[in-house]
This record gives C-alpha cells, structure tokens and sequence, in this order.
C-alpha cells in the first residue's frame, strides 16, 4: 500500500480528470468545517480535501494533514508553499495511530483514504478520542452500496465485468484489502446501516451518510485508463502480466470509446459515500 501510494504521488490526481478534488471539496463543503476550526486531514495525499479545509477555516484556523507516504507529503508540503497558506502544516504519520493528544482538534476528515484501512469501529476510534466534545468527524470513500451486486463502484458498468476478476485477484494478492473488499458481508461500507452501526459503535452521535453520483468526465477509454493509473487501481493494472494487460486496455478503451456523446466526451458515474457524525457534546 504504501509502494503503491509513493509511486503514484507525482502523478497523483494530476491526469487531467477531475476526481479526487471535486470528492475533497464536497467533503469539506458537507463536513461543515467553521472558520477558525483546527483541524486533521488523515490520509491527505496531495491535498484535494486539505486545501479546500484550509481556505475553509481560514488564516485563523489550523490544518494538519498526515499521510503514510513521504512522498505525497513532499509534493502537498511544496503546494501549500506555493499557495502561500500558513495555516498547514504537515506530516508523515501513519493515520491508523496518529500520534496527537486527544480532544486536540475541532474536526477529523479523511477523504478517500479512511476506507483503506478502517474496518470497524476499533479503528474509527482513535479519531473520536482526537475530538474535542462536540467535535465532527467526515469521511468520503468510494461507495460500496453496490458490490453486494458484483459491481465494484469505481468501474464504469460496461467494463465491470472484465475488470473484476483482476480486482479481486488484486486485493487478494496485495492482503491490503482482504475480506474489506472481497467479501461484500465483511465490509461495515456496504449500506448506510452498517456505517450508521460503525460510526456509533465508536462513541459518535449526529450520523448523516449520504450517496451521491460524482460524473467523471474523459475523453477516451484510453484517459480513463491513464486516469485509473494515478489512483489506488494501479495496483490492479500492476498486477496483470504485461500481454494480457495490454489486451485487456486495449478492450477496456474501446468498449468505453462506444460511450462517447455528441461532444465526444464519455461520461461515468461515480458513486461516492460521504458520512459526517459529531463526538457528544460535554
Ligand atoms: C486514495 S488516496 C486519497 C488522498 C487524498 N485524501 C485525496 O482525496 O486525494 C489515499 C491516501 O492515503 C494514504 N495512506 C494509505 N495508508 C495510510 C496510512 N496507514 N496512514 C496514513 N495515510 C495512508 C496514501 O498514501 C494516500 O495518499
């Protein structure tokens, strides 16, 4: 996970195709971050729900972002420079145990990157601990309403069959995932219940989770691909013997080229999970 992660850093969300981004500033825009907040963005890569938390809360606020690879933190440490936000700061930590004292902050967000590793509510916790009483806890992760029906949310639907077998035998390979993926029953992001019972299991109140479709816009099969490249998918592609990978790209990109539209651009839907909850207030 973290090789993973350090090689897909420089590219990372930089392909051209929104997603990352438009996913970090609904996450912030739906966490409900006030002016002044301190916050932690865990898992914060190059920054796509870290920046708009800064301009959230403001030179008087505080965001810290902590990321497992150094890289990532290299990269979002010289954006934040270039943009000139004083109120960032960050860090190499692992997010599973951050190492801050609790009630330290007035928010905890993780988008995209809370799922990798949270698969219960042991795992939720040592955010809860990080909140002051009253302090909001939001996440986004890819939505996995539908795996329960075999369909893994970030493929588009035409080229969901072929690619997941390649993802399972993915995730089993890599251990990373394990039964959190393959196993749609093990997995607590498989309806808005099981996070609902997560989240609150954990110690937090207020829950709200909401599924909303994110339209990923490419111009052929062939950026999607490249997109797909830049994310955790890489692994899948890496995964795949050099032959029978560029068959299989060479299928995916053609099957997705029949989706284009009179602009001739290929639009995918892609089902996103937002969840906010708030420690108890004292
Ligand atoms: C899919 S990316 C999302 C990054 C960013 N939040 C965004 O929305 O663009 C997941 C991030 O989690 C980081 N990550 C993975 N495991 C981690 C861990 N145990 N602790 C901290 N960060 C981790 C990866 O390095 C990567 O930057």
């Amino acid at each position: 996970m973290y090789n993973l992660f350090n090689k897909a850093a420089k590219a990372y969300d930089q392909s051209g195709v929104e997603f990352f981004r438009p996913i970090g500033r609904r996450l912030v825009e739906f966490s409900g971050i006030p002016a002044g907040a301190s916050v932690l963005d865990v898992g914060a890569g190059r920054g796509a729900a870290l920046f708009p938390a800064a301009a959230a809360v403001g030179a008087s606020g505080e965001v810290i972002g902590i990321d497992i690879s150094e890289e990532m933190v290299k990269y979002a440490q010289a954006d934040a420079a270039e943009f000139g936000l004083t109120q960032v700061g960050l860090r190499v930590m692992n997010g599973q145990r951050p190492e801050f004292e609790a009630a330290r902050f007035d928010a905890v967000i993780g988008s995209c990157s809370l799922f990798i590793w949270v698969k219960g509510p042991d795992d939720v916790r040592p955010y809860f601990e990080l909140l002051r009483p009253g302090g909001r806890f939001a996440t986004a992760a890819p939505s996995f309403f539908s795996t329960a029906r075999g369909k893994w949310a970030l493929f588009p639907e035409i080229v969901n069959e072929l690619l997941m077998p390649y993802m399972l035998q993915s995730l089993k390979q890599s251990g990373a995932y394990d039964s959190q993926f393959a196993n749609a029953g093990a997995n607590w992001l498989i309806t808005a219940e099981s996070i609902e019972k997560t989240l609150a299991d954990a110690g937090f109140v207020d829950i709200e989770v909401v599924e909303e479709e994110l339209p990923v816009v490419v111009k052929s099969g062939e950026q999607w691909v490249e997109f797909t490249y830049t994310t955790g998918m890489r692994g899948m592609w890496e995964r795949i013997e050099e032959n029978e990978r560029r068959q299989v790209i060479a299928e995916v990109s053609r099957r997705l080229d029949t989706l284009r539209d009179e602009s001739g651009v290929i639009t995918v839907p892609v089902p996103i999970v937002y969840m906010r909850a708030s420690a108890p207030k004292a």
